[in-house]
Formats: C-alpha cells, structure tokens, sequence
C-alpha cells in the first residue's frame, strides 16, 4: 500500500500566519505539524510516500525530510498548483500509486492510539468516524440502527449524526478511476466526499466508529491548534511518551535501529526532542 499525505491547501483559516509558512511546517508544541499525520503512516506500516504541497513550499518539506531514507521509508515530493480538492490528491499521484491500494492522510490532523490491521487488502474504502461536538465543520456520517452507513454529507448545516469522517483514508485501487470522475462541488471543490459517497453507493465503503479513547484532533483553527499542542505537551510531559514521532514510528516499525534512532537524535539534544529520541532508544520508558 502506498501513502499520500496532502499538505498543501491556501491556510487562509490561519491568516496572517500562514501568508509566510505552510500550516503543516508550523509547530504542534515540539514538532512540525507534518510529523505528525508522517507518524501515522508510517505506523500503518506504509513506506511508500508521496507528499503533495503548494509550489512555493515544496523546497521547505524536501529540507526537513529529506527523501526518508533515514527513517527507512522513501519520500517522493509533488506539487499541488491550486487547492483544487482534497480528491485532486488521487489525480496528482496517479502515476505514483501505480497498480497499488492507497492511503491517503491530511497533512494537518493528528492521530493518537489509533492501531490499524488487515489494510493491504481493503477492498473498496475504509474511513473512521470520531464523535464530535461541531459535526458541521465536517464530513459527517448517518448510520442505521445497526451501524451501517447510510450517507455521508460534507459540512452540513443540519448534521444527521455527531460522527465526523477523520482526515485519513484507504482505498484500493479503484479510488484512481473515481477520482478522474467525480465533478467539482459547488465550492469548486473535488471532494472527498464524493469519493467516499461512490463507495458507498457501490456497497463498498466500510465506515468504523473510533472510540472516544482514540484521539483524533484537526488543526484547522487557531483555537484546535493550541488544543493539539496542549494535548501534545500535556501527555509528552506526564508519560514521557513521544506522539507524533516519525523517527520513533520508524523504530517501532523495525525500520532502523536503536544506533540510528540515537544518532537521529543528536541533532535535536537541545531542544529537548532529541532527549526524548534517546530514551526510546535506550529502551527507557519512565
Ligand atoms: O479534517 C477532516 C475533514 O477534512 C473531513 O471531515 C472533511 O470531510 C474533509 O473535506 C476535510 O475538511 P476540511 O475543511 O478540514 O478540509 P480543508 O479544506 O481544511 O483541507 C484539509 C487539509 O488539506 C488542509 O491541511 C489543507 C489541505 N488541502 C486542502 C485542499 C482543499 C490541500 O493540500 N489541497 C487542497 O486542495
């Protein structure tokens, strides 16, 4: 299974800040953004990743992360002219994902405690629904009586539920033709929405309810950015865990050693960071 993550998109909701740097380069407490949603694919067990930004941020993504092969992953770049839909995503990396399944993560939300199985073989899509208090920021989804979905609409002003679709996605491959087909919303917009709306029309779409114990937090705002940091700094400071390390994933994942984790971490000894890269390679979990 390959792994887009989708970084690019205009910010405005974090205007002026974001007139000078990409949302997903700004800081979630002690880490860029991007680690974060980088993390989750990686613990998905995905080592194959194509990062799609604006063009004039590009450069800035290569200089932080290089082409993976220090976590044991390959990172390829490409570039998204306008923010023409987070569906466009299947469109730009058509050549990338080839004949693969694939996942697809937005490049500004955060994943906490969330273990994923049995994903190289999804057959159709799967997304995962998180109960939130302001449903109509987002994809919400209807379910009946038994938990099956019934319909999944975007940003509506009168929710059918309280469960919002995550900004994290897997399809098989048939995500490429749909994507090539479905027309732009009235907000000019391709959706993913529509694809999953396809799915679901063709008895395709699996739709799992996360529990409240898994943390699902978006950072579309200035007010959901500083709860994620909070979040972030609160649990780091109280277990000692690390969330949203990619190098840390990459360790998790076998990809590279103890010895390479503690040499990733020099860099980062004086921001505190590093500290954190080394007790986990020290295998020190206080
Ligand atoms: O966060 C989950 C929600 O994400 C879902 O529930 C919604 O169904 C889905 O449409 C999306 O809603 P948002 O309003 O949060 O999407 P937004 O336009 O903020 O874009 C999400 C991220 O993707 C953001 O970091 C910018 C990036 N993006 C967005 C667009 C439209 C791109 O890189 N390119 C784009 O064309």
């Amino acid at each position: 299974m390959k792994g887009i993550i989708l970084a690019g998109g205009s910010g405005t909701r974090l205007y002026p800040v974001t007139q000078g740097i990409s949302k997903q380069l700004m800081p979630i407490y002690d880490k860029p953004m991007i680690f974060y949603p980088l993390s989750t694919l990686i613990q998905a067990g995905i080592t194959e990743i194509l990062i799609i930004t604006t063009p004039e941020d590009s450069q800035n993504f290569t200089r932080l992360l290089g082409d993976g092969a220090h976590l044991g992953i390959s990172l390829s770049y490409a570039v998204q002219d306008q923010p023409l839909g987070l569906a466009h995503a299947f469109i730009i990396g058509a050549d990338f994902v080839g004949d693969d399944s694939v996942a697809l993560v937005l490049g500004d939300n955060i994943f906490h405690g969330i273990t994923f199985d049995e994903l190289d073989d999804v057959d159709g899509g799967l997304v995962f629904a998180y109960e939130v208090s302001d449903p109509q920021r987002y994809g919400v989804v209807e379910f009946d009586a038994s938990g099956h979905a019934l319909s999944i609409e975007e940003k509506p002003t009168h929710p059918l539920s309280s469960y919002a679709v995550v900004g994290l996605y897997f399809y098989d491959n048939t995500v490429l033709d749909i994507a090539q087909n479905i027309s732009p919303s009235q907000r000019g917009e391709l959706e993913i929405t529509a694809i999953n709306e396809e799915y679901l029309r063709r008895g395709k779409l699996q739709v799992r309810k996360l529990s409240p114990g898994n943390v699902w937090l978006d950072t579309g705002t200035f007010d959901s950015m500083s709860e994620a940091a909070a979040y972030v700094e609160v649990l780091q400071k109280r277990t000692g865990q690390v969330i949203g390390s990619p190098e840390v994933a990459a360790f998790e994942h076998g990809l590279i050693s103890a010895a390479q984790l503690s040499q990733l971490a020099q860099p980062y000894m004086k921001s505190g960071y590093g500290v954190l890269l080394e007790k986990v390679a020290a295998g020190d979990k206080d």
